[in-house]
């Protein structure tokens, strides 16, 4: 099979996001298994990875074997060689990015939230589809395989009609504030001002896994809240929180099943996993985890009766079933990279682009409405 090389800037992966699930767990993964198979042709991604700070990068590139790194972005972009442009910088720096390589003419893919207000959303998804250019934005969770095998249910009729689904995300962020326990997430995720937020960052997840498995977000109510008023960043400096730390969010949709999220980095976890969605249905019932999901069916559904003055006879973790399944599921991140190569290279449909991540975005600024309003939002 012919080999066909695909140059690849990977913007902004000297972070959390871009080291670990982009470049080690998709690009190099991806290369160390010999490519992506694409009609009679392998795809081999060909990264140089670019940035603001020489020595980070060469520390990344040396550590994992990658050959290329620059901090002239201007002077890659101008390379033909590389035909896409990936951004995993912060959020606030996305639009910029964006349009620089949209000029130089790369396809371009990106990490969520593609831009901090729903207009720059949806201008750099025209942008991008006026120049004629593959685009994509991440959208990971859609192949987690908690969710895949739900889906795999789902399509063979397990829950009947569906009625409602209630989502519990998060678990609790250390303010940093004692030695023992420093934070576990980047300090500017509670602050707005560098983009940070719960709502910009999970109701752009919530808005492409409600419209994928449950049915288009029509409306939305929304309470945000910043539960912790200071943190200590980095550099060990204590700083006000000027971002949402939890929100609060309920999504009609077109199909009538109604979407609780409680999205908080506030809570410490009693439930089956750090994102678990119970969906219940007239035939049956799930809870959707990140990689395991169980079911309970109709057949199996106990029959309480409310009796405080006793403890429960029922214990309720009872006559719920794990689904299992003989498939192998790789990476979420990396499934999707690969779509993308393929919607590059083969013009394999794709349909996760620009615009519908500019939704994301645009459910997360109605979500603040919502908020300040104290009240339902249309979401068109
Ligand atoms: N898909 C998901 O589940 C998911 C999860 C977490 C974060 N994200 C998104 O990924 C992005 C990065 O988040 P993270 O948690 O990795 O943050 P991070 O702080 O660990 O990484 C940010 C990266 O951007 C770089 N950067 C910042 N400003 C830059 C600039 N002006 N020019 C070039 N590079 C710059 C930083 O050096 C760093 O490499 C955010 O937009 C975030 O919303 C997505």
């Amino acid at each position: 099979m012919k080999v066909r090389n695909i140059g690849i800037i990977l913007n902004g992966v000297t972070g959390r996001m871009g080291t670990n699930q982009h470049l080690v767990r998709s690009i190099l993964a991806i290369r160390e298994q010999g490519g992506v198979v694409c009609g009679d042709e392998i795809i081999m991604p060909d990264p140089i990875l670019t940035g603001r700070n020489a020595e980070k990068l060469e520390q990344l590139a040396v550590k994992h074997g990658v050959e290329k790194f620059s901090t002239d972005l201007d002077a890659v972009l101008a390379d033909p060689y590389y035909e896409i442009f990936f951004d995993a910088s912060g959020t606030p720096h996305r639009i910029p990015f964006l349009e620089r390589a949209i000029a130089a003419g790369k396809h371009i893919y990106c990490e969520k939230p593609t831009a901090v207000v729903a207009s720059e959303a949806y201008r750099i998804a025209d942008c991008a589809e006026q120049a004629g250019l593959k685009n994509g934005a991440v959208q990971d969770k859609l192949w987690l395989p908690g969710i895949r095998k739900f889906l795999a249910l789902k399509e063979q009729g397990f829950f009947g009609k569906i009625l409602s689904v209630r989502g519990e995300f998060g678990y609790w962020v250390f303010t940093g504030e004692n030695p023992d326990q420093p934070a576990q997430r980047p300090s500017w995720n509670y602050r707005s001002e560098d983009g940070g937020g719960m709502i910009v960052d999970m109701h752009c997840h919530w808005r492409y896994v409600i419209d994928n498995l449950f049915g288009k977000v029509t409306r939305v109510f929304c309470k945000a809240a910043t539960h912790i008023d200071q943190r200590r960043n980095e550099s060990g400096e204590m700083f006000p929180c000027t971002a949402d730390d939890s929100a609060y969010a309920m999504f009609e949709t077109d199909t009538g099943v109604i979407c609780q999220f409680n999205s908080s980095w506030a809570v410490r976890v009693r439930r089956d996993d750090l994102l678990t969605m119970q969906v219940d249905g007239t035939e049956g019932s799930a809870i959707v985890g990140l990689r395991k999901c169980w079911v309970q069916h109709q057949k199996d559904t106990p029959r309480p009766v409310w009796n405080p003055d006793i403890d429960s006879p029922l214990n309720f973790y009872d006559n719920w079933t794990e689904v299992t399944d003989d498939k192998t599921y790789d990476n979420a991140f990396k499934i999707q990279w690969e779509m993308f190569l393929k919607h590059v290279v083969a013009d394999v449909p794709f349909p996760w682009t620009l615009r519908e991540g500019a939704k994301g975005v645009q459910l997360a600024e109605l979500s603040w409405e919502s908020n300040a309003k104290g009240a339902w939002v249309d979401v068109p």
